[in-house]
């Protein structure tokens, strides 16, 4: 439970959050959901050895079993809480992990699963899985949750095709870019974007996670679930056009498809000239874009029925990719285990490309807790003071909340929210939009 000026029960105020509290999300989610995702993997793997033999050959599928060893060995690491290990897997990336786990040791850090910090030890256990599978070399770049981000496109298909629908009506309207209708309708794609992240398939340890329903008749009613709602402050500050605008996107599935609707607006309505899509270069929190889930699913788009809308918003979106106005960038800091405001020591040149866009739009969970650096904050924190100086240009957070970090809410409002939905910083029922100026 959160308090207005003391952050969680049990836990010293701006402590880095980690499975060694008990009260906090963290602990669970290490003692139980990694466990889990972790054994989905396995039963993965094992069930559909033969078909992986069939499309990656047979040291693949003989490889298999030594990548199921290696995985099951993973769990026991983490259940038993062993130390954290350096990885030797020869990417380029180990001497990151490598190094940061140097600099843990030497400042006197927890080491162990449950005593380090939660977001060390949950990427890194992403990081270890992508580990194991690079003994066999042919599965060296397997995604091990693209079945499950591919059927969670497809059960979602009805509520995108009906989104998608409304998206074709208000498209072409002759909205001059700094009306209030044209305003009225940002917010709204905002909304959609935000109620987006509530399909991920982390928080439920990868069971099935999708849209159902029709999203804009949602919408109304989630209204008085958006604790901050800054949205006019990211209108305001695209005042200009001819300028860019970057996501560092979050979850495949439904989540990715309100996300590029929401860039097609903001390039329709002449907010910007260019939309960035930045994502993850591995398999990453179960449900993350990767460059693969991205262009397969405007390939799935384009091939739906040619007479619906998510054909011909699969064609309009291939255009935008071929004539350069939306681009898509694989950047590998966002796969490390460090918070953002190391971003610019750590990668200064990813640092320098964010900064180049008018507005950087970060969504999710996993992103926001990033972005406040994963720290047990009084509730009523600023929350440009939570980024620690990671500012690189103006930013935008749209997150639903699935983890016990927060910011920027009224004295009195956590604890009003406790008695309401003891659980609403974790079930995702509950959303953020939130602006810090540069
Ligand atoms: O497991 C940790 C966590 O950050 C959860 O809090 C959240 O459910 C999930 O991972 C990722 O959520 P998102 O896809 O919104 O970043
Ligand atoms: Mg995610």
């Amino acid at each position: 439970m959160a308090t207005s000026d003391k952050g969680l029960v049990g836990i010293p105020l701006r402590a880095k959050l980690s499975a060694k509290y008990k009260n906090s999300f963290a602990y669970p989610t290490i003692k139980d959901r990694c466990p889990v995702i972790l054994c989905k993997i396995i039963d993965h793997l094992y069930r559909e050895r033969l078909s992986i033999g069939k499309v990656y050959g047979m040291e693949a599928q003989e490889g298999l079993k030594k990548i199921i060893d290696l995985l099951s060995g993973l769990r026991y690491e983490m259940q038993t809480n062993k130390e954290i290990k350096p990885l030797s897997d020869g990417r380029k990336c180990c001497q990151i992990w490598n190094d940061y786990l140097n600099d843990e040791k030497n400042k006197g850090e927890g080491t162990t699963w449950f005593s380090a910090s939660w977001m060390w030890s949950e990427c890194y256990l992403y990081r270890r899985i992508l580990e194991s599978m690079s003994i066999v070399h042919e599965l060296r770049d397997f995604d091990f949750f693209r079945h499950q981000k591919e059927e969670g496109f497809r059960d979602s298909l009805l509520s995108m095709e009906q989104l998608g629908e409304w998206l074709l009506q208000i498209l072409p309207g002759e909205y001059p870019s700094c009306s209030v209708e044209t305003q009225s309708l940002f917010n709204t794609l905002l909304q959609i974007s935000l109620w987006g992240n509530k399909c991920d398939l982390s928080i439920s340890a990868g069971s099935k996670q999708s849209a159902t329903g029709n999203t804009l008749d949602q919408l109304q009613s989630l209204v008085d679930r958006i604790l901050v709602d800054q949205s006019s402050l990211a209108w305001s500050s695209l005042e200009v056009s001819n300028q860019t605008v970057d996501i560092v996107m979050d979850n495949a599935g439904y989540e990715l498809f309100t996300d590029l609707c929401l860039a097609d607006f903001i390039i329709s309505c002449n907010k910007a000239t260019k939309v960035r899509f930045r994502l993850k270069n591995q398999p990453w929190f179960v449900s993350d874009t990767t460059r693969q889930d991205f262009d397969w699913t405007i390939n799935n788009l384009c091939g739906e029925n040619e007479n619906s809308a998510l054909s011909k918003l699969g064609a309009r979106w291939k255009s935008y990719l071929t004539n350069g106005m939306w681009e898509v960038l694989v950047d590998s800091f966002w796969t490390y285990p460090h918070v953002y405001s190391e971003l610019q020591q750590v990668d200064p040149q990813l640092y320098s490309g964010l900064a180049e866009a008018k507005l950087v739009i970060f969504k999710g969970d996993l992103n926001y807790r990033k972005l406040v650096g994963d720290i047990n904050w009084e509730t009523t924190i600023d929350f440009k003071i939570c980024l620690q100086g990671f500012l690189p240009t103006n930013i935008l957070s749209l997150r639903t909340l699935k983890a016990d970090v927060v910011s920027g809410l009224e004295n009195g409002q956590a604890e009003k929210l406790t008695s309401q939905d003891k659980d609403w910083m974790i079930n995702g029922n509950w959303g953020l939009i939130q602006f810090a100026q540069a």
